[in-house]
């Protein structure tokens, strides 16, 4: 279908307006590809591991996989939080093989020769009758990592130079203040792994050109989205409803409803102190790619996070955070939004399998992007930016 002149120069359609092409299909499979987008993307970036509360009490700790590097998150004697690649200096051994616990007072040690380290770092101790000329302990700390703690969300980077942390949000960080994160307890979680390449979740989360025919209960929710569109200005006719605010055309959830649910009832005290157009809204993204997306609802706050094992497989967690008297409440029932969401990203997951499946084909070089995946575009050129950056 070609494009009447009046869309082109419509400045306010959000669509894309040319043919654009997709990444190659290689770079959604292949191992040579996969370890390049580890290395640029992922060991460059930050990357959300936890909320701060997951380490409670001193000497706590948990280790993540982050692609093919292992990182050990620590609160120290201070209660602060520090993060090493979990490997002694020694010769290399894994300092942590389970994924949570607690160290001795004596601090971290090796099961390998028994390096004694402090919860800063520092080698206190190896197993060695002497030491020969030249070695000093103080020249083995253990191999830190930059951490940084924001309303409650932890997040690490694998290299010592990351970029601005601000920077890697789409949105400024003050976009959420009035959910109050930092405060917020984690009412339940959800895991799964998924047989796709990370990007083919990230491109799926960009488009609601899926969600008539994937999301039927979404799409009844947030009619918008039953049009696949995610907002007002993706439809090239937006002007012929610019004022109209039927949610089928400002989005928003359908009339009387007021959450992310089953039945559109909220599940937990709504937050205080939200605008009268986020409560309308019922939905906000904020993203930091690669790894995690927060949605603040009026009662909970989701978020989704994900983690690369392979290059056809990714690990997704999802955290419901409520204010703790949603969960001292026995009237609250985070149910109802824990099932609605296990049903819509279970069926994301699933596409996303269709996806990966299909991007194998020898046949299938590159795809297309449509005029309503304009953000699957910015993606993939974020993608390729980084990609760039030497
Ligand atoms: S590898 Fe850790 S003490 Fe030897
Ligand atoms: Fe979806």
């Amino acid at each position: 279908m070609s494009t009447p002149s009046s869309l082109r120069r419509d400045p306010g359609y959000a669509g894309l307006r040319s043919r654009v092409p997709t990444l190659p299909s290689t770079y959604y499979f292949d191992p040579a590809h996969y370890a390049r987008e580890l290395e640029r993307i992922w060991y460059r970036n930050w990357v959300y591991l936890c909320r701060a509360s997951d380490l409670a009490g001193r000497r706590s700790y948990r280790t993540f996989s982050i692609g093919e590097q292992t990182v050990l998150l620590v609160r120290d004697e201070q209660e602060g939080l520090r993060a090493f690649h979990n490997t002694c200096r020694h010769r290399g051994a894994a300092l942590c093989r389970e994924d949570s616990g607690r160290f001795p007072a004596a601090g971290i040690i090796c099961p390998y020769h028994a390096w004694r380290y402090s919860l800063r770092g520092e080698l206190l101790q190896t197993s060695s009758k002497q030491h020969g000329e030249g070695f000093a302990l103080r020249d083995y700390p253990l191999y830190a990592l930059p951490v940084r703690e924001w309303q409650g969300f932890v997040f690490v980077a694998l290299s010592a130079d990351p970029p601005p942390f601000a920077a890697s949000f789409d949105l400024g960080l003050h976009r959420l203040d009035a959910w109050q994160l930092g405060g917020l307890a984690v009412g339940h979680r959800l895991q799964k792994t998924i047989r796709c390449n990370w990007k083919v979740f990230w491109e799926n989360y960009n488009e609601c050109l899926h969600c008539p025919g994937v999301h039927p209960r979404l799409a009844q929710l947030v009619p918008i989205f039953g049009r696949a569109l995610l907002e007002r200005r993706d439809d090239p006719a937006w002007q012929d409803h610019a004022q109209d605010e039927d949610p089928k055309y400002a989005g928003g959830l359908r009339a009387g409803a007021e959450s992310w649910t089953l039945d559109g009832k909220a599940v937990g005290v709504p937050f205080p102190g939200l605008s009268a157009e986020d409560r309308k809204l019922a939905h906000i993204y904020l993203t930091s790619l690669p790894s995690v997306f927060i949605v603040a609802h009026v009662d909970y706050v989701r978020v989704v996070r994900l983690l690369p094992l392979g290059p056809e497989l990714t690990h997704m967690s999802i955290e419901f955070l409520v204010l703790p008297q949603t969960l001292a409440d026995p009237q609250c029932d985070l149910r109802r939004a824990i099932e609605f969401t296990d049903i819509v990203m279970s069926e994301d997951a699933e596409i996303c399998e269709v996806n990966q499946r299909g991007l194998r084909s020898r046949a299938h070089a590159q795809g297309v992007l449509m005029p309503e995946e304009y953000a699957i575009q910015q993606f993939q050129d974020w993608v390729r930016s980084e990609l760039a950056r030497p």
